[in-house]
């Protein structure tokens, strides 16, 4: 059965979208979770959604672009639940992404500082944490499917998702002697705060898009991506490591 009973849980960009699924989904399933994210006020609001409902949540405000504050996020879940078993690092941007001639590099920077960066970042405490305490956890990062196919004119977003399947594989390849699982998850068109801001931003139509990106012709709600990341996070997928698994409605295919 899928439970994640006793496991400690950090989620980042747990304020929305699907990591705020995330975190609701692995608090039912037993964990206890840190909202972590750098929207304090919608943050706080699933923290209290999570406790109503009887479950464990604490909110941590991080910016995950930013070395400190993600120390400090680790540091605060150990101080506040013990121990660091499980981590999604979700978070991401997506500013104006433009084709490459015409790429506003302060842009691109500040897109790599968070979508990469972040991730990274997150991981390296993560591990440092998992490694000093013996834990074999787990840990999941969010790529998209444009980590795997292109989207038009969107350059820094597709290099950011390439390399965390990257990272991730890399980190998969060097923890697994300690017992770290590391596995990343592929989003298609998922019906979130970002995604309808994306498709604002292009013009495009949002049924004509979900009926290009998905072969079952519509977008994803967040929840089926939490079930993704409640699987990969349990001890379900004991022999799992080092893999992307597409929650896509058959668009990379
Ligand atoms: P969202 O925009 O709905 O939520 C993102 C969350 O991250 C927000 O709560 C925001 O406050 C937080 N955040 C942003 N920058 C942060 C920072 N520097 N530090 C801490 N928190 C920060 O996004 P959504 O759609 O739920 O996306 C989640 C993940 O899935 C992202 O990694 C995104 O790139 C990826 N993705 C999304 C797809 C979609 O269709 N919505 C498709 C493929 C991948």
């Amino acid at each position: 059965m899928l439970t994640l009973d006793g496991k400690v849980a950090i989620i980042t960009g747990a304020a929305m979208g699907m990591g705020k699924s995330t975190a609701e989904l692995f608090a039912e399933l037993g964990a206890k979770v840190v909202v972590a994210d750098y929207n304090e006020e919608e943050g706080n609001k699933v923290v209290d959604s999570i406790k109503k409902d009887g479950g464990e949540a604490a909110f941590v405000k991080v910016d995950v672009s930013n070395e400190e504050q993600v120390k400090h996020m680790v540091q605060f879940t150990v101080d506040t639940y013990g121990k660091l078993d499980v981590a999604v690092n979700n978070a991401a941007i997506t500013p104006d992404d433009k084709p490459v001639a015409e790429m506003d590099m302060e842009y691109y920077d500040k897109l790599m500082a968070v979508d990469l960066k972040g991730v990274i970042l997150c991981m390296k405490y993560e591990l440092q944490q998992m490694e000093k305490d013996g834990t074999k956890g787990s840990i999941i990062n969010t790529s998209s499917v444009s980590g795997i196919r292109p989207q038009p004119g969107t350059p820094a977003y597709i290099a950011a998702k390439h390399a965390v399947i990257g990272v991730t594989k890399s980190a998969a390849m060097d923890y697994s002697p300690k017992g770290i699982r590391v596995n990343s998850v592929a989003p298609g068109a998922i019906d979130t705060p970002m995604l309808r801001g994306a498709l604002d931003q292009f013009g495009f139509d949002p049924e004509e898009y979900a009926k290009q990106l998905s072969m079952l012709n519509r977008f994803a709600q967040a929840e089926e991506v939490a079930q993704a990341n409640a699987w990969l996070a349990s001890d379900l997928s004991s022999y799992v490591t080092g893999t992307v698994m597409n929650v896509d409605g058959g668009y990379t295919s």
